[in-house]
């Protein structure tokens, strides 16, 4: 189906072998299909990108790479092209040019939605979206990845790796008080960390954050620093936020931080570096 054979077909479901969270290939392993190629230490690589909206150039030649396992932070101005960016990486806009690849191999522009939801990028949105309805528990539960194949031979066994899995999740994203509750009735803070679950269930190698402290109160905001810092060697993590505060908790002293403006990486470095840079303190964080 792919010209390029060493381009995994993902329309198939992703085999997971249950030994890795993260559904990460070891970094010395042999590649196997569905396994994410991170040989190069990269998990996800954009190279010239550029997507326009009638003329408008969104994003303009955007290139950047984020390392395996790294916890990356976003920031940049309003209409900087951040949110486009992760529309690109999920599926959601075709980029005019460029490249967008999740490990080595893996080309996402060539990718749907779904599909690259399977190849492990998971994605949240401001807004949770969880079901109200339903207690916490089943909200995990019907986030899981099953697939069908593993279900008909191995029902039992996956039903006790699943509750396993479920309970895991819920101490990790501190909700075990809450299991039985519906959904709806939880805080904003709690509905967020929740949809972070939901996303979890699903094994992700990579996770899209789009400004998940807004809204929350300074402590959700630190209750969910400490969330994303726990998850780290879990899976590798893209977040892109405003909240000052956030960003320092989760980039620590030595933690890299992207800093877009018009559509481009504007400055790259560590919080302190990209604070002290001249184009950055002109461009947003002196106004
Ligand atoms: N579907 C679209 N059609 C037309 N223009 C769009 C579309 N999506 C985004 N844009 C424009 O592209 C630019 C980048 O928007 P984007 O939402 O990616 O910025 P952002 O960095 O996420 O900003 P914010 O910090 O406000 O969330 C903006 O000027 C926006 O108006
Ligand atoms: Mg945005």
């Amino acid at each position: 189906m792919n010209e390029n054979p060493m381009v995994h077909d993902l329309s198939l479901p992703v085999e997971h072998d249950g030994r890795a969270l993260s559904g990460v290939a070891s970094m010395s392993r042999a590649v196997t299909p569905g396994e994410i190629d991170v040989s190069h230490g990269a998990i996800l690589y954009l190279e010239d990108v550029t997507v326009s909206f009638d003329g408008f150039r969104a994003l303009n030649e955007l290139s950047l790479s984020i390392d395996v396992g790294e916890l990356r932070c976003i920031i940049g101005p309003n209409g900087a092209g951040k949110t486009t960016m992760m529309d690109v990486i999920t599926g959601k806009t075709a980029p005019d040019s460029g490249k967008v690849f999740l490990g080595q191999t893996i080309d996402l522009t060539r990718m749907n939605e779904p599909s690259i939801a399977r190849a492990g990028i998971g994605r949240k949105f401001q807004k949770p979206t969880v079901f109200e309805q339903h207690p916490v528990w089943e909200n995990l539960e019907l986030a899981m990845k099953t697939d069908k194949r593993w279900l008909a031979s191995l029902r039992a066994r996956l039903d006790r790796s699943a509750q396993a899995r479920i309970e895991e999740t819920l101490s990790l994203i501190r909700l075990e008080g809450e299991a039985l509750r519906p959904a709806g009735e939880l805080s904003h803070g709690q509905k967020q960390r929740l949809e972070i679950g939901m996303l979890l269930m699903q094994q992700p190698a990579l996770l899209l954050l789009d400004e998940p402290a807004a809204g929350m109160t300074d402590d959700e905001t630190m209750e969910l620093a400490a969330l994303l810092n726990h998850l780290r060697g879990t899976c590798s993590m893209m977040v892109v936020e405003h909240d000052m505060e956030f960003v320092a908790a989760l980039a620590g002293e030595t933690g890299k931080v992207t800093v877009m403006a018009e559509g481009r990486v504007l400055a790259h470095g560590t919080l302190d570096e990209v604070k002290r840079d001249a184009g950055v303190v002109e461009s947003y964080l002196g106004r």
